[in-house]
């Protein structure tokens, strides 16, 4: 059974397709009211979210399904502390498809093998968010006629901006692209998405923490909300939380042809005065995002694999390693071995949950 967990587990030619799909879907929605007539679709939400599951609801019920879910930990069995292998087991007797939010790091996937349903990752912590990719790829796609020859600002909080990490990995497969990384020095994008996506695809990236030095040349600029609830520290969170707020004055230092994205919530990274700019695209990313999901869920329900791959054989016991990562999965769930992979430069050994290096157990 196909799921979607992290963006490479696509193709090119997969993405391109399912781009295909959501324009034809924005062209011609009564061709598609009833595809999926009779499925029922989970949305499992164990973090906030008003975008992300409304999206995949209503992408579920235009394609003429039905949805059951809920939208908060609280309201799971979770909270009596059941494991995410047990839910996932439960949900596949109820349902044929689910997007799972999860504040920990591989938990989605974690559902994935245990679940005999599609699973999709509707954001695990600061990990990644694969659905926000393909929202931010059709826009692109739509706003600039392609997917190559650009020049990329991320801005904000790129440490633990999933959806940073998840458009960077999806971006490295395309010809061209030049990227600029704009944040404080605490936020920083993490070392393993830097060494494993930009530096092993040898892309060209600079970092800064200057978004008026980058905004001259650039042709989309990606904005993002400092994730307070990631923060171990909240002061640090206050001392860092207004770094950047695009404003009209800034963006006069901009081509005329920029794109803004934002996969929201705004908190008060772009003043409300920018959104009347036809530069501003973020309100068109939203609608994007239900097409895309929508092109998304008609895939993995109607395409018919064989070859459902038997992910829960990744990845290998290693005795002097565990992760350390305080949202990894493994450090929650019952009875889940630590396993991991090395990466792709064979430098290291990953956690296969949430991609953190291992440490070694004498370094506790
Ligand atoms: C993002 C997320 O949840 O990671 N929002 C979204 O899915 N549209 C970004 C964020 O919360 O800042």
């Amino acid at each position: 059974m196909r799921s979607l967990i992290d963006i490479p587990e696509l193709s090119v030619e997969e993405i391109d397709q399912l781009l295909k799909t959501a324009c034809d879907i924005s062209e011609n929605p009564e061709k598609y009211q009833n595809k999926l007539k009779n499925k029922k679709l989970a949305t499992l939400f164990f973090e906030p979210s008003t975008r992300t599951r409304l999206s995949f609801e209503a992408a579920m019920l235009e394609l003429g399904g039905s949805v059951i879910g809920f939208s908060s930990a609280d309201s799971s069995s979770a909270s009596k502390g059941e494991s995410m292998a047990d839910t996932a087991k439960v949900i596949s007797c109820y349902a044929d498809i689910a997007a799972i939010r999860h504040p920990k790091e591989g938990a989605p996937y974690v559902a994935s093998i245990n679940a005999s349903i599609p699973v999709i990752n509707a954001g695990d912590g600061g990990h990644c968010h694969p659905t926000q990719t393909l929202a931010d790829l059709l826009t692109i796609y739509r706003e600039k006629g392609r997917l190559s020859n650009l020049k990329v600002g991320f801005c904000g909080d790129l440490k633990y901006g999933r959806t940073v990490h998840s458009l960077l990995s999806a971006l490295s497969r395309y010809e061209n692209i030049s990227i600029v990384l704009i944040s404080p020095e605490e936020l920083k994008l993490p070392g393993y998405v830097r060494r494993e996506v930009l530096e092993a695809k040898n892309m060209d990236f600079v970092q800064t923490d200057s978004l008026e030095d980058s905004l001259n040349d650039l042709d989309i600029l990606y904005m993002t909300r400092i994730q307070q609830e990631r923060f171990a520290d909240y002061e640090e969170y206050l001392r860092l939380k207004d770094s950047y707020v695009l404003d009209t004055k800034k963006l006069e230092l901009a081509k005329s042809d920029l794109c803004i994205l934002h996969p929201l919530p705004r908190v008060n990274e772009i003043s409300v005065a920018v959104d009347k700019d036809p530069r501003a695209c973020y309100f068109k990313q939203v609608m994007n995002g239900k097409l895309m999901r929508m092109a998304l869920m008609l895939k993995l329900l109607t395409e018919n694999r064989s070859d459902s791959a038997d992910t829960c054989c990744e990845g290998e016991t290693v005795e002097d390693l565990y992760c350390a990562n305080p949202r990894c999965i493994s450090t929650t769930e019952q009875e889940l071995p630590q396993k991991f992979k090395l990466s792709d430069d064979k430098a290291v050994y990953r956690c296969i949950y949430c991609d953190h290096k291992a440490t070694k157990k004498e370094e506790k």
